[in-house]
């Protein structure tokens, strides 16, 4: 029988926009709409001091590019490498082409294959599981994976229980085709029953937005069910990955509430110096939340080569998943 191909994580970059925005700069933008927030309030209840927004004049893909870049260059390949981009946004440039197809442009890539893939703040779990199918099975080299949301642009500034929440930003991996581990085991999951939980109905027909093109959400519906799935998608792919808990040097989970964080970490029992937080100063990002993170615990040292990591998404759908892999 032949060689398992593995993918092998090559390189990673991260992008946010602007500058930070602090919790305070959102409690007088909220006072001009009539609305009370505090710092207080949102560093207790989630964790977050700060996010970063986009300006008017960028768009995902522009973030993507500039994540892009950085993993690029960390890999050491030139972009033409890349015969595999998979883009995970619920934020996308247009209704079409695709994000993932404006990212090729921008990176002058002549060819390769160019997808989105739309699974809310599961997208870059999404988008990695399946890169890594196409690297298993041959039909990709190398693959630009990509998380990337500009979600202040569907953030409704007179709902102070969501506005407050999320940020922009991009995070991106290289994978490569290896015989050595590699991504070592992944599993994904969608409840569409919980779909109003979570969710941004707006749509665009007969040349008008149908419905509301902003994010709305039912806070501790979405808490319970992340504290559930998250702690048995870790326990089932670290399962999958022939390894137990204690065997993981690093927790990536989806950074949406510091909260979140702590409950799961304490039901797994995993201490906090093995948890990757970047909740506060990225706020929650989407589909960039896990490669960001992953991204920040690379270039400062903590990830070393050899160790293990989970890699955990939850959002909209309601999607969950989870990766094990090597580094
Ligand atoms: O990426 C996946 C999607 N997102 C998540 O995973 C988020 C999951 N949920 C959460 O993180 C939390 O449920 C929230 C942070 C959204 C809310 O925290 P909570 O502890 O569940 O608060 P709550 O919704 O029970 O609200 C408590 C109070 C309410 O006031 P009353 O009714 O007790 O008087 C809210 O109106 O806090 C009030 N409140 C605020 N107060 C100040 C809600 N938003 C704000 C705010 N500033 N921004």
């Amino acid at each position: 029988m032949a060689n398992r191909i593995y993918s092998a994580v090559v390189g990673s970059g991260g992008y946010l926009p602007g500058s930070p925005v602090s919790n305070n700069a959102m409690v007088e933008r909220l006072r001009d709409s009539g609305l009370e927030t505090s710092d207080e309030w949102i560093r207790e209840r989630t964790g977050i001091e700060q996010r970063y927004f986009a300006t008017d004049d960028q768009t995902t893909s522009d973030l993507a590019y500039h994540a892009s870049l950085a993993a690029l260059e960390q890999a050491g390949l030139e972009p033409n490498a890349v015969d595999l981009i998979v883009l995970a946004t619920s934020t996308p440039d247009m209704v079409f082409p695709s994000t993932a197809c404006r990212l090729q442009h921008k990176l002058a890539i002549r060819q390769c294959a160019a997808f989105d893939v739309q699974a809310v703040c599961s997208g870059f779990v999404y988008a990695l599981a399946t890169a890594d199918l196409f690297i298993q099975t041959g039909q990709a080299q190398t693959a630009l994976v990509v998380g990337a949301e500009t979600f202040s642009r569907i953030l409704d500034y007179t709902d102070r229980s969501t506005c407050v929440l999320f940020g922009d930003g991009a995070g991106a991996v290289v994978l490569k085709a290896s015989d050595k581990p590699g991504i070592l085991a992944h599993k994904l999951y969608a409840r569409a029953e919980h779909e109003a939980i979570l969710n941004t109905p707006g749509q665009l027909a007969h040349g008008r937005v149908c419905g509301s093109p902003f994010l709305t959400m039912d806070g501790q519906a979405v808490f319970r069910l992340a504290v559930e799935v998250l702690e048995s998608s870790a326990r089932e792919v670290v399962g999958l990955a022939g390894l137990d808990l204690q065997a993981i040097d690093w927790f990536i989970p989806h950074q949406a509430n510091r909260r979140i964080l702590a409950m799961v970490g304490k039901r797994l029992q995993i201490p906090e110096s093995r948890l990757i937080a970047t909740v506060g100063q990225h706020a929650n990002t989407s589909a960039a939340s896990v490669p960001l993170a992953f991204d920040v615990a690379r270039r400062d040292g903590r990830l070393q080569a050899g160790q293990t990591v989970l890699l955990q998404g939850v959002g909209g759908g309601f999607t969950w998943g989870a990766e094990a892999l090597r580094l």
